[in-house]
């Protein structure tokens, strides 16, 4: 297995680009299954997530090319398997996003249960209700979700209990080529819902209220073919201005939207950074300060992002200050502070808030990530250690940062891979 070695103590400084989105891509790839007709997604980021997402289209007999500058091509004229298999689904729980296209246009799907995972117990009720209210018969049986409609997928009155972006997000697909009007409430907000809403959108569908936490699908027979480009990674984004900030430094990011990150540059700014932006580009300078520590609150859009949440403790644990960090969304999303108290951060843990005492530095150790975000925050942590860090199991890493150690030298900084 991999792992990163990072010398900590340089301030980042210099010009990076932002990759396409995540959590964009992932449900317009699954999007591409409502369609016979040829869909061109750009902006796609290379990562391991994506390649699972391309290797269980794949296994289903979509057909899929992905080139060298991000685009993918995608054509699900002859899907020929139903299933999403265990093997995929247990690596990564955005599979089950496959559901709900799936069973809107062939009327059936056979998808694997996702477990929990590191950060919570993560259920999808709120899927299958959903689908259920629109008709679909759902069975679960050896760990699998049988589910089926005989005709189409009827439209429907939901109201989620719970904020939830892939349910939002599987139901608005769904909802595209059911019959008659689905009207989503309580649906989750987040830019990659928009962005799933205008690729849909230009494949045909009829949405309204996109962005708002009410979403009104008329449904059609058929949806088309369309090109469509990925939104850029807003948590990417946030990740690499926290590190600015963390170690001092100042970054210039290219390719982003800083208005999907209001919530994080209001708490960047409360750290006495410097931010400027303009419409494709970010730019943080911490001028050499140390930050001010900034308490935050995760909750759905527009409010905090919990995938924001690590690296901001990471970056208050060597703030100036005390701060609290209070997780709403996920029960186990605290997990990295175990691993940075071992650097010698000072942060306790009471429930769902971490107390961050801020230290002057942190000291370079080995340590182990457990999921995506919490490995974010472990390398933030390993920029601002003195000495080494070793980061063992960055394949968590992998998932969902592309060339995150070539774009962190690019800043200056001391980061090599490696491979095992
Ligand atoms: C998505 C993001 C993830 C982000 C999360 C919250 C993708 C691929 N992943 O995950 O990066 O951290 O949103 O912003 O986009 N819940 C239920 N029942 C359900 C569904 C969810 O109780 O049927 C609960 C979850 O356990 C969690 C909360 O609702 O406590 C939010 O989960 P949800 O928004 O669905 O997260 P994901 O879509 O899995």
């Amino acid at each position: 297995m991999d792992r990163f070695s990072i010398r900590g103590g340089t301030r980042l400084d210099g010009e990076i680009r932002i990759s396409g989105a995540k959590n964009a891509a992932l449900p317009i790839l699954a999007a591409t299954l409502l369609t016979p007709d040829p869909v061109r997604i750009g902006n796609v980021p290379r990562l391991r997530d994506i390649t699972t997402m391309i290797k269980l289209l794949s296994s289903m007999g979509v057909e899929l090319r992905a080139d060298e500058h991000g685009e993918v091509l995608a054509c699900a004229a002859r899907v020929t398997d139903f299933s999403a298999p265990y093997e995929l689904v247990k690596t990564m729980r955005a599979s089950i996003l496959v559901l709900g296209p799936m069973l809107a246009r062939f009327g059936r799907a056979h998808v694997s249960f996702p477990g929990g995972c590191a950060i919570g117990s993560r259920p999808i009720d709120l899927h299958l209700h959903g689908l259920q209210a629109m008709g679909a018969q759902i069975e679960i049986d050896g760990g699998y979700i049988n589910a089926r409609v005989t005709g189409r997928l009827r439209g429907a009155h939901i109201l989620f209990d719970k904020v939830t972006v892939g349910g939002t997000e599987n139901l608005l697909m769904a909802a595209c080529l059911a019959d008659g009007r689905t009207v989503l409430e309580n649906a989750a907000r987040e830019p990659e819902i928009v962005d799933l809403a205008h690729c849909l959108q230009a494949m045909g569908a009829c949405i309204s209220g996109a962005g708002s936490d009410t979403l009104v699908v008329d449904g059609a027979e058929q949806l088309k073919g369309c090109a469509y480009p990925v939104m850029p990674d807003r948590i990417e984004t946030g990740t690499f201005l926290v590190a600015a900030a963390a170690t001092r430094g100042r970054v210039r990011l290219l390719g982003t939207r800083s208005d999907t990150l209001e919530a994080v540059l209001v708490k960047l700014a409360e750290t006495g950074a410097r931010i400027e932006h303009g419409p494709d580009w970010i730019e943080l300078d911490m001028a050499g300060k140390r930050p001010r520590a900034v308490s935050i609150r995760t909750a759905p859009y527009p409010a905090f992002p919990t995938d924001m949440q690590a690296q901001f403790t990471a970056m208050n644990a060597v703030a100036e200050g005390s701060s609290t960090v209070i997780e709403t969304i996920f029960e186990n999303r605290l997990i990295q502070v175990h691993e940075m108290n071992r650097m010698g951060a000072r942060i306790g843990v009471e429930g769902h808030t971490a107390i961050v005492e801020g230290m002057p530095s942190l000291k370079g150790a080995p340590v182990m990530a457990s999921d995506l975000r919490a490995s974010a925050s472990l390398v933030i942590a390993g920029l601002v250690a003195e000495g080494e860090t070793v980061i063992e199991r960055i394949y968590h890493i992998d998932r969902g940062y592309e060339c995150i150690e070539q774009k962190l030298q690019q800043l200056g900084a001391d980061i090599r891979r490696l491979c095992a």
